[in-house]
């Protein structure tokens, strides 16, 4: 079998394995770093972020605002070190790309642009337009191109780890051109493959987040934490969930139901804030603008279309010139893919899933509790995103964790073997006859695996969406229990090995269902509702019991365990959410 030696290597292309594999090259140039992903670095879900990151930089702001905001928009489930880290780097980190590249927009005398953004009190936004990710993204790869020990493995498709007792030595891949099953050995890794949105059906990530190195981590023994928060943003297109950003609601937008009424001034978007600040009700957190949107649908004062229930969103009052300048891409969005004009018309919107606050447990390095093994970015949970991160902070995450989890891993270089043992070759060794030997010749007339995908999503957005109880959380852990034994019907029409895109779908789907089941595991534990996870059957935050992270880990006969770690307070004792008004 073909194997490939480098000191590290980062699996994901997008920003955090970026930055990371920057942090490497620029921390020991003689390290030689192996960037694998399943898709060219610049189709990344990055690229696709819009509205802007986070970081402290206007003379009203500060970092302890900074920090307050996000720990109390994560309903204090944040490592409070970890913010505290977090928004201590993020402006110099924003800074850095600005030099790298990032073409931040301007005020008119030419200092860094700030927008609002939900859940904040203070405009804190830096963007580029509303394609942040993108410019982002190509500042990252430009930069990472400059440095000749970074080599990419671009369109390979990482299938599991490669662990032997509590170490990391690398991944076994498939380079989709060839087909053919690769060692990637390494003396230390870092996940970077982003979040795993795709459970559900209606999501604004890409159809690449199937959060391959969640379940990675997770097959490997690395517990996942606080898998039951998952982030609904109250602004997709109801067909595509192609994100509409929040943006539009920073520069004035409105969101109005089927009567036209601004339907947020009923509900409760969190205390206001005892001085007053001027902001929008539609400015209000995330988690609960999603609630309000049931609320409304039960109502019945939403409007029905072909997708389901929708509301609308209003940006015709801003005028052409503005939505131009720093709505363009929302006007291209909604002229592409949902053939309205929102210069003139309304913009039908529904909550999608937008985000994952839970991932691999980490430390604030990066570092898993496995040797040799770091997570960064939305595939890892630090957390300073509690149960239910502040928008436009995941941009600068990416940034400073992917910082952090490159340096841990140059370290840990130094700690790690000089070969492999055996083990590690015999398991690649697995995998590659797994591959070549049953996926690829299971033909026939099994099921699909799109069968068991729709299932899957289906069940999580009935069951697991913006509000669960134990009944629902019980069918679709059964559904998934039978969805997992169904997959071994599963066969594939495509038996070839070059550019076999039937072949990564199933390994996805494995992956996904690894993924979902620790979501609804994590859910069904935690009877209090805090954030984004909101418990009919039990509807109040219970400090008491629940102020603590969800830790699920496969236990020997595959099943998801769930347990509870306290969580890291240093500041900022549990308290109300407070929000401008
Ligand atoms: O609405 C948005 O542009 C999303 C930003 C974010 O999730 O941080």
């Amino acid at each position: 079998m073909e194997t490939v030696h480098h000191d590290v290597l980062l699996i994901g292309g997008g920003g955090a394995g970026l930055r990371a594999a920057i942090a490497v090259a620029e921390a020991n140039p003689r390290l030689t770093v192996g960037v694998a992903s399943k898709v060219y670095p610049m189709r990344s879900h990055t690229v696709s972020a819009e509205g802007g990151a986070a970081g402290a930089i206007r003379p009203e702001d500060s970092l302890d605002e900074h920090a307050y905001d996000t720990i109390s928009g994560g309903d204090w489930l944040c490592h409070q070190g970890a913010v505290e880290a977090f928004v201590r780097e993020a402006p110099e980190e924003l800074l850095r790309m600005e030099h790298w590249g990032c073409p931040w927009s301007r005020t008119p005398d030419g200092r860094i642009a700030t927008r609002p953004f939900g859940g904040m009190k203070i405009e804190r936004t830096w963007y580029a337009a509303d394609k942040t990710g993108f410019h982002l993204l190509h500042s990252l790869y430009q930069t990472a191109l400059k440095y000749p020990s970074i080599s990419f493995h671009d369109e390979w498709f990482v299938v599991d780890l490669l662990v032997d007792g509590d170490r990391c030595h690398g991944a076994v891949a498939i380079e989709l051109a060839s087909g053919k099953v690769v060692a990637l050995l390494a003396r230390s890794v870092v996940l970077c493959t982003g979040g795993g949105g795709r459970v559900y059906p209606f999501t604004t990530n890409a159809n690449i987040k199937t959060g391959d190195g969640m379940a990675f981590a997770y097959r490997a023994g690395v517990p996942l934490k606080d898998m039951e928060f998952v982030q609904y943003h109250p602004t997709g297109l109801p067909f595509t969930g192609i994100l509409i950003t929040e943006a539009t609601r920073g520069e004035g937008g409105h969101l109005v139901n089927r009567d036209g009424y601004r339907y947020l001034q009923d509900y409760d978007l969190g205390t206001p804030e005892p001085k007053p600040v001027k902001r929008s009700m539609e400015l209000g957190p995330r988690d609960r603008l999603s609630q309000a949107f049931v609320g409304e649908q039960e109502k019945g004062r939403t409007v029905e279309s072909k997708w389901g229930d929708v509301v609308h969103l209003d940006i015709r009052h801003l005028g052409e010139k503005l939505i131009d300048e720093r709505l363009p891409f929302v006007r291209e969005l909604c002229r592409k893919y949902q053939k309205i004009d929102p210069v003139h018309e309304l913009i039908p919107v529904r909550p999608v899933v937008h985000y994952m606050m839970g991932g691999v447990h980490t430390d604030i390095e990066g570092a898993t509790p496995v040797a040799g093994l770091f997570a960064a970015g939305e595939v890892a949970c630090v957390s300073i995103n509690g149960a239910n991160r502040l928008g436009s902070n995941s941009l600068t995450e990416l940034l400073v964790f992917g910082a952090r989890a490159g340096r841990g891993a140059v370290q840990e270089v130094e700690n790690a073997p000089d070969r492999p043992p055996e083990a590690v070759l015999r398991r690649a060794l697995e995998v590659e006859r797994r591959i070549h030997g049953d996926l690829l010749l299971r033909r026939g007339e099994g099921e699909r695996v799109a069968t068991i995908r729709e299932e899957m999503q289906l069940t999580l957005e009935a069951n697991v969406g913006i509000y669960r109880e134990r009944a629902g959380l019980e069918e679709a852990r059964e559904k998934l229990r039978e969805l997992r034994d169904r997959m071994k019907g599963v066969s594939l029409d495509d038996g070839s090995l070059t550019f076999n895109t039937e072949l990564p779908h199933y390994l996805e789907m494995e992956n996904m269902l690894d993924v979902a089941e620790a979501i609804v595991h994590s859910a069904l534990n935690r009877e209090e509702s805090r954030g984004s996870h909101q418990r009919r059957d039990f509807p109040a935050r219970d400090d008491e019991r629940f102020l603590a992270h969800s830790l699920v880990r496969r236990s020997p006969e595959g099943e998801p365990r769930v347990e509870l770690l306290p969580v890291t307070i240093t500041r900022w004792e549990p308290g109300e959410r407070v929000y401008g008004r």
